[in-house]
């Protein structure tokens, strides 16, 4: 099982957050049953290299978040 934390504090969610935590409901079948998304509030950005959004699997941060590096990461993680 991995846990996704998808932030959605106001930095992250205007530069795209907020379309990754829809992204949730189209996940490959597959993973249903293995992943666990939840959302964050702030996942520690810092303002000055800040580049959102930011996801965290597990405990990997990903900067520049997209659903096809969180599936990577996720992927990687569950070793499929
Ligand atoms: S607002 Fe998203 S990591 Fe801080």
């Amino acid at each position: 099982m991995v846990t996704v934390k998808i932030c959605v504090g106001t930095y992250c969610y205007l530069m795209g957050g907020g379309q990754l935590a829809q992204w949730r409901n189209y996940i490959p079948q597959h993973l249903h049953e293995k992943v666990t998304f939840v959302s964050a509030s702030c996942l520690g950005c810092n303002e000055q290299n800040a580049k959102p959004p930011y996801a965290k699997v597990g405990d990997v941060i990903i900067e520049k978040a997209t659903p096809e590096k969180i599936l990577e990461e996720i992927e990687k993680q569950l070793s499929i």
